[in-house]
């Protein structure tokens, strides 16, 4: 655990400040205190009852067979994903209720999709991806903007029990190869480009470059939506409104089984290669939609939800594609950059389509300080009634302004714990029932096991800090790593003995409150973005120019961390040459995408290393952080650490 997590945990366990759920909502709840009894007397059997929410073609056998570390959720059980974010809504004489709200980046580029129409647009999706001959256990790539082809796309896969890999568009062709090729997938669903920050930004190109690469790509449909000038293979390329419009309206759906792959989604780990997370159909549904049922206290007939993710991301599955559209939500899906047409976009939404919940990042809540009050105090932000917060820790500082400004002091905050392995939430208040502490999660949700233990694995009680586990199955977890069992168990359950061990530090404090603590590993959270130092580094080398990289991630006062290299080089590179730094960031752009772009990059003779030559990442750490250094006379080469800290100094003071 870092210096820095010990002294946030200090202050932590000082935090008295307590908010009461509004009594309003309380009263009117989804779910009241009894749901975590009811959890603790029968886990399984809460569970079995929250998939009852679903519509299943066939009765499951068995709640759970857990074979640890691989667990079935409703053994036997059959399904069709779409049918129950879709069809079913539809069916029970909702088909008028708009599904999306959808808002481009450009200012009145809008469109309101219901349930009806979003039914005739997955079952033409559903068409046009089996006229190409895809079928059920198939990979689709999907690499697009947030445009309501990307939700019909993910849906129409699951409608013919196809899996998608949906793939950030901030993403390189590089890491496109990477992922399309693990995912051995078939067709390709992009788009010419996107909107970003008032400009068109091309997507095509990269799959061109990609696809080339990937053998097992045999078409790829492209969505016309910034109409910029793209490559054409013949009879590869389609257009989308060739490929899809055209099909008839109707789709017949068929049943699937609970543990039908749904989807991959690749994150990084503490090693270079990302991993493909495997997520499944019946569990995984049932965990999402109930948790955005329960922790936004989701009232689908009158709500208006808008989750602020990309698709890109595991959080835009969960939370934008599957839990709303399964609860029949009316939601906001927004293309854009939260300042394209004006630093107060997203208080404009808000104000325009009435928003009642909104989930973002702390990342954007920083962003929205560092603005200003007046932004958001210029509109009228009254609809809301919950606010969520996910990704990374959000500090008490950050969580009061976003009760005291966006939300009015009169909205609960549910700040909610989770991974992209987890598939949904984990730790979480409910905004009913919970008196919530600035910064912290609270605690487990029902029918979720967690634990904290110490570096044997032993459980710390509910008192003290360690390492965050979760010692239960839970039906939206992970399945496997896409293609590798070993590195799935080496992963996840081999360090703490029948436990998931997710990484993260946590805490509980002198309330038996939970507070989360960040990374553990080598993977850093970049704007809630997942970042492993080890790609980064395997990047920087893979430059013929360098020789050797360390990659640190440093505390940011928005972005939580930022990026921080350094860089040996092979030959003669001075270290104040910014063009070569330059050169590097878009180097590490193209292997992994900008997203991964260092904040500084500082070049050195040598790194500083242990005498057995491992590199002293602990201290780069503290560089990184301008932290008084002590004593460095004792390393092997003292000259080379002051040397370091002063390059970064320098580069510190540009910025
Ligand atoms: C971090 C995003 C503290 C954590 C859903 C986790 C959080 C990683 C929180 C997963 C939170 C996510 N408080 N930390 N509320 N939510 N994290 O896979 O370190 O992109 O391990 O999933 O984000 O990131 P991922």
């Amino acid at each position: 655990m870092s210096t820095q997590q010990q002294t946030s945990l200090e202050a932590l366990s000082n935090e008295l400040r307590r908010f009461e759920p509004p009594a309003e909502l309380a009263a009117s709840a989804n779910v009241t205190a009894e749901v975590y009894e009811q959890a603790a007397a029968d886990r399984l059997g809460f569970w079995a009852e929250q998939a009852q929410r679903l519509q299943w073609d066939r009765p499951w056998d068995e709640v759970l067979d857990w074979q640890p570390p691989f667990a079935k959720w409703f053994v036997g059980g059959q399904l069709n994903v779409a049918v129950n974010c879709v069809d079913r809504h539809v069916e029970a004489g909702n088909g008028d209720r708009v599904a999306l709200h959808w808002v481009g980046e450009p200012e009145d580029d809008t469109r309101d999709i219901t349930y009806a129409q979003l039914q005739v647009l997955v079952s033409q999706a559903a068409n046009g991806l089996e006229a190409l001959g895809v079928t059920a256990g198939d990979r689709v790539c999907i690499y697009l903007p947030m445009v309501p082809e990307a939700v019909v796309s993910m849906l129409a896969c699951a409608r013919i029990g196809a899996a998608h890999s949906v793939v950030f568009g901030g993403f390189s062709a590089q890491a496109l190869v990477d992922r399309i090729t693990d995912a051995e997938a078939k067709v390709v669903i992009t788009a010419d480009g996107g909107y970003r920050r008032g400009a068109p930004s091309a997507l095509k190109p990269a799959v061109d470059e990609a696809v080339q690469r990937c053998p097992s790509v045999t078409n790829v449909v492209v969505v016309k939506r910034t109409k910029q000038d793209v490559e054409w293979v013949e009879g590869r390329d389609l257009w989308w409104h060739d490929a899809v419009e055209a099909q008839p309206e109707t789709h017949q759906a068929e049943s699937f089984d609970a543990e039908q792959p749904l989807f991959l989604l690749y994150t990084s780990g503490t090693t270079g290669k990302p991993k493909g997370i495997l997520h499944t159909s019946g569990g995984y549904l049932t965990q999402t939609a109930w948790s955005h049922w329960a922790v936004f206290d989701l009232k689908p007939e009158t709500d208006v939800f808008w989750c602020t993710a990309d698709v890109g991301w595991v959080t835009g599955h969960s939370y934008l594609t599957y839990g709303p559209l399964a609860n029949g939500a009316t939601q906001v899906m927004y293309e854009g950059t939260p300042d394209a047409g004006g630093r107060d976009r997203w208080w404009s939404i808000i104000e325009k389509y009435g928003v009642t919940i909104l989930y973002t990042a702390p990342t954007a809540i920083r962003t929205f300080m560092k603005w200003g009050d007046d932004l958001p105090g210029q509109h009228d932000l009254s609809s809301l009634r919950v606010l969520g917060s996910v990704g990374e820790p959000i500090n008490p500082e950050a969580w009061m302004w976003y009760r005291r400004v966006i939300g009015g002091d009169r909205c609960p905050i549910v700040d909610t714990w989770w991974q992209t392995e987890t598939g949904a939430m984990m730790i979480a208040p409910l905004p009913g029932v919970t008196a919530t502490k600035p910064g912290s999660a609270m605690g487990p949700l029902p029918g979720i096991a967690v634990d904290v233990v110490d570096g044997e694995g032993v459980s710390v009680g509910k008192t003290g800090g360690g390492f965050l586990t979760l010692s239960e199955p839970w039906p939206a977890m992970l399945r496997g790593i896409w293609g590798d069992e070993d590195r799935y168990r080496d992963t996840y359950w081999s360090r703490f003995e029948g436990q998931y061990f997710a990484g993260d530090g946590a805490k509980w404090d002198d309330e038996h409150v939970l507070w989360l603590l960040g990374r553990v590993d080598d993977v850093m959270n970049i704007s809630g973005h997942r970042i492993s130092t080890t790609e980064v580094e395997s990047a920087l080398v893979s430059h013929p120019k360098v020789a050797e990289a360390a990659v640190v991630g440093a505390a940011d006062p928005t972005t939580g961390q930022a990026i921080v290299a350094f860089v040996t080089v092979k030959g003669n590179v001075t270290d104040d040459d910014d063009a070569f730094r330059e050169e590097l960031r878009n180097h590490v752009a193209k292997e992994i995408g900008a997203i991964a772009k260092p904040r500084q990059i500082v070049l050195s003779p040598e790194l500083p290393k242990t005498r057995s030559g491992k590199i002293m990442r602990r201290l780069l750490v503290d560089i990184a952080e301008r932290r008084e250094l002590g004593d460095v006379t004792t390393l092997a080469d003292p000259a080379v650490v002051q040397e370091i800290d002063r390059t970064m100094g320098e580069l510190a003071a540009r910025t």
